[in-house]
């Protein structure tokens, strides 16, 4: 099928739904010209393909697949376990794991299995705080991993903000944790794994990372690589990896910490996920996550990749000319984190401030925040998905030069008037999804 057919199916699928349910399809349009009409700039967030857009809404919907190819427990599912074979063989492919689970709905359910698979309730984990770039899921208070099971958690340096390994390994000396995480949602330097596989080796733990935001630049081999190194590996698909909204788990088939157990750490991964945690897998998202696995497996990929991190060093630039104070001083990866109080902001502020200008970014605490998480101290900002629609160098650098004059100068209307006029302007040249209807 040509891309031209595949966009009349998309085309004709949300012509149905104008004429079956206006409401519901003038949401959709709204979200399609928000995202049309902005500079989507949140760290976590990206545009899938059409191609990966039409795998999410194939009939694979419709399917019950309880269980794993070969052994369901519904009849019918010989076309659905090639979906999912195929989502495993590309992931295999491109991260070269032993073993892969491709059936987790979201980063946050990957965790959650994870934790199951290796952990019982009142476990000790130690994990990065929330508040120095972690993610829930890593044991905060209000998150299930953090009633579950007794999480302690390293953070960064106060000097280099970064993550102070000899911290690292004093908790877990203490505290000697059957897990430690790694990983974060607002981090914006590398992460030596190798380190943290030192420290849990010393102690006897588990080493599971959350490759969450980096999984586009590890495929790309622009991040050290965890997937060697860990005894499990986390990650969503839907932001560096530019794939559906959607989670996988990759893992040691052995569990080297339990030899003796019946089940190896593959089988307690997959057991963890289903039944432990979910049922019936979203088979149409697998077979998307098969599409955008993919798409990562292409030399463009890796390109692309590049671009991402290109961006990101010159908003860096910009911004430090400019004045803003980024925490570690600047960025590896996809992502900055933007103390927006040197510009006498609030990151709520600085967070509606750009929201008014068409531009999105969310709101972040920075390490040592004295201000409440509702209204933190910082922004977190990302390139990723600015990067698939097409920006390089000469167009990066004008945003990032608009970016400061508006959190420059915020209540200056007429600036902010004539910004929006020229990031309209910009993205006409890379019009997103322009096969949709609108
Ligand atoms: C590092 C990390 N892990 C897990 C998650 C959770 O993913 P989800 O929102 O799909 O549950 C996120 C989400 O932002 C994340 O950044």
């Amino acid at each position: 099928m040509t891309v031209k057919q595949f966009s009349r199916t998309i085309i004709g699928m949300l012509d149905t739904l104008k004429q079956q349910d206006l409401t519901a399809w003038e949401i959709a349009q709204a979200e399609l010209s928000r995202q049309r009409n902005g500079l989507e700039m949140i760290a976590s967030e990206n545009f899938v393909s059409l191609a990966v857009l039409e795998a999410a809404s194939t009939v694979l919907t419709n399917k019950y697949a309880e269980g794993y190819p070969g052994k369901r427990y519904y009849g019918g599912n010989q076309f659905i376990d090639q979906a999912e074979n195929l989502a495993i063989a590309r992931a295999a492919q491109l991260f070269g794991a032993e073993h892969t689970n491709v059936q987790p709905h979201s980063g946050s359910q990957a965790n959650q299995a994870a934790y199951l698979a290796t952990l019982n309730p009142g476990d000790t984990v130690l994990g990065m705080s929330l508040a120095c770039g972690g993610h829930l899921t890593h044991g905060h208070p209000i998150s299930s991993s953090g009633k579950i099971y007794h999480f302690i958690h390293y953070g960064v340096s106060k000097e280099s903000e970064q993550i102070d390994f000899d911290e690292v390994k004093a908790l877990a000396k203490e505290h000697k944790p059957k897990v430690i995480v790694a990983g974060a949602s607002a981090y914006p330097r590398q992460i030596d794994f190798v380190k943290f596989k030192a420290i849990s080796d010393e102690v006897g733990a588990y080493l599971m990372v959350d490759m969450a935001h980096i999984a586009g630049l590890v495929a790309a081999k622009l991040h050290p690589d965890p997937i060697p190194v860990a005894d499990i590996v986390t990650t969503t698909t839907h932001k560096t990896l530019r794939g559906p909204r959607g989670a996988m788990i990759f893992c040691k088939t052995q569990d080297r910490l339990h030899l003796e157990d019946k089940k190896n750490l593959a089988q307690k991964i997959d057991s963890a996920v289903f039944p432990g945690i979910q049922g019936g897998p979203l088979e149409h998202i697998i077979l998307a996550k098969a599409v955008a696995l993919q798409e990562a497996l292409q030399p463009s990929f890796a390109a692309y990749q590049q671009q991402i991190i290109t961006n990101a060093k010159i908003l860096e630039t910009i911004f430090l000319q400019n004045g803003l104070r980024l925490i570690s001083g600047g960025t590896d990866n996809h992502l900055l984190l933007v103390d927006v109080t040197a510009v006498n902001l609030s990151g709520k502020e600085a967070e509606n401030l750009l929201a008014s200008c068409e531009i999105y970014v969310n709101k972040n605490a920075i390490p040592f925040d004295t201000r409440s998480p509702m209204d933190p101290s910082g922004i977190r900002l990302g390139t990723a998905a600015l990067t698939t629609r097409g920006l390089k160098e000469t167009e990066i650098k004008l945003v990032g030069e608009w970016f400061c004059q508006i959190l420059k100068n915020p209540t200056d209307a007429a600036k902010h008037d004539q910004i929006k006029k020229e990031i309209a302007g910009l993205l006409e040249q890379f019009p997103l999804y322009p096969q949709i209807n609108s």
